[in-house]
């Protein structure tokens, strides 16, 4: 992998699944798996075998349908934890275990009970098992943002003694901050990684809405995965979004000289995919795969978008995998998205023709919300019986009967 690769781990199928209103069967699980194998994820984690049957069950499956990804289990760093997630990988062709264990001091205090030397050891152990029974281990020190820096960079260094070779450094609760996240991710790289082939993770919750900034941040400081997940979706206000991850680096690429391995014309599919399985659709504002990512309403938005799309558009709607172009018409538009839009529809009118069309056109989106397609037919028809027939060569079925991607 060279220096600039940015691995990709999508943990749609965990972290994203374990959210509300966003869990899946075992056929969909793998359904997803294969289309995120399909984008060209290089990571997906499958499930937490030792959480359920199901999960367990997902785990094994994705793994023997997956060959060309690797797959990866969680499980927290205690004996049984790591056992159950080795056996639900037994059969995959590139297996990971990823253990984690908190290293903040109000989860050691609360929800652990436990000493900061008891976690050492308990990473120690939980590592070296796994390894046993996998050569790639990633080592997860939740609340990582929120641990104090010297004990932080001890626990990693144990894992990475123990033979951890991938260290993650989650925002577990979604607290930190870019410029914050940079430095410490500097820190870990100087005093715990070094020049050793470790490769640091990063994996970012949106609370404050940063956790793709925070991601990103990251990269620049060196991280060299990211955990994600399609639409976003995980606890809480979710995880870093997968999409807008890689194609900020993708349009960005002058500032972001990083790669990955993502075929972005899949986004859009995979994203759609997932909304159908867990049924919940992408909120219309959803940078990238959102409904109205790539619409423009406002006349001079419009016009601009006509006469060269790279006034408004900073990536094709194509390069994500999304159907077609679409200029929603409301009440903001101006004559000449009205007019692409008949000759789109099949009409090829007089400019006198298009004022009047036009004309009518703004008293209803005045009215109504939303205008289809089939009321810009009816207005053509209203026109003709209001001043006699207009020159309109009728619309082919096909391509008015079809919905448009708005
Ligand atoms: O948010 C988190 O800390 C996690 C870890 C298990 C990686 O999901
Ligand atoms: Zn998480």
């Amino acid at each position: 992998m060279s220096a600039k690769r940015i691995a990709i781990f999508d943990t749609t199928l965990r972290d994203g699944e374990q959210s509300p209103g966003c869990s899946m069967d075992l056929s969909e699980k793998v359904r997803m798996a294969k289309q995120l194998e399909t984008l060209g994820a290089d990571i997906i984690e499958a499930g937490f075998p030792i959480a359920s049957d199901g999960d367990f069950a997902a785990v094994e499956a994705v793994a023997r349908e997956c060959r060309e990804v690797t797959v990866a289990a969680l499980c927290r760093t205690a004996e049984p934890d790591v056992l159950r997630a080795a056996a639900a990988l037994r059969d995959a062709a590139h297996p990971r275990i990823h253990t984690f264990v908190a290293t903040s001091d109000i989860h050691l205090q609360y929800k652990l009970k436990k000493t900061r030397a008891e976690v050492i050891e308990m990473t120690r152990q939980a590592v070296g098992l796994a390894r046993k029974h996998t050569d790639e281990v990633e080592f997860s020190a939740e609340d990582a943002t929120r641990s104090d820096i010297d004990y932080l960079c001890e626990v990693l260094a144990v894992a990475i003694e123990a033979g951890a070779s991938i260290i993650n450094i989650p925002d577990t609760v979604g607290y930190t901050l870019p410029t914050e996240f940079s430095c410490l991710i500097q820190t870990i790289h100087e005093r715990v990684v070094g020049d050793r082939d470790v490769i640091i993770s990063v994996h970012c919750h949106n609370d404050l809405g940063l956790a793709v900034a925070n991601s990103l941040a990251a990269i620049e400081a060196g991280a060299r995965q990211v955990e994600c997940t399609i639409n976003g979706i995980g606890e809480r206000a979710g995880n870093a979004s997968l999409e807008e991850i890689v194609m900020a680096m993708k349009v960005r690429a002058d500032r972001l000289p990083f790669e990955t391995a993502i075929k972005t014309h899949e986004l859009y599919p995979t994203s759609q995919l997932l909304s159908s399985i867990i049924g919940s659709d992408v909120q219309p504002n959803k940078a990238i795969v959102g409904r109205n990512a790539f619409a423009h309403e406002a006349g001079i938005h419009q016009h601009g978008m006509i006469s060269n799309p790279l006034c408004y558009e900073i990536m094709t709607p194509e390069s994500v995998g999304v159907p077609t172009n679409s200029l929603v018409l409301g009440k903001h538009s101006g004559r000449h998205a009205l007019a692409l839009r008949y000759t789109e529809l099949g009409y090829s009118l007089q400019p006198a023709e298009v004022d009047a069309a036009y004309e009518r056109f703004s008293e209803l989106a005045d009215r109504k919300k939303n205008i289809y397609d089939q009321d810009l037919i009816a207005l053509l028809t209203a026109a003709t019986r209001a001043s006699g027939p207009l020159p309109i060569e009728p619309a082919p079925a096909a391509r008015w009967a079809s919905p448009s991607y708005t």
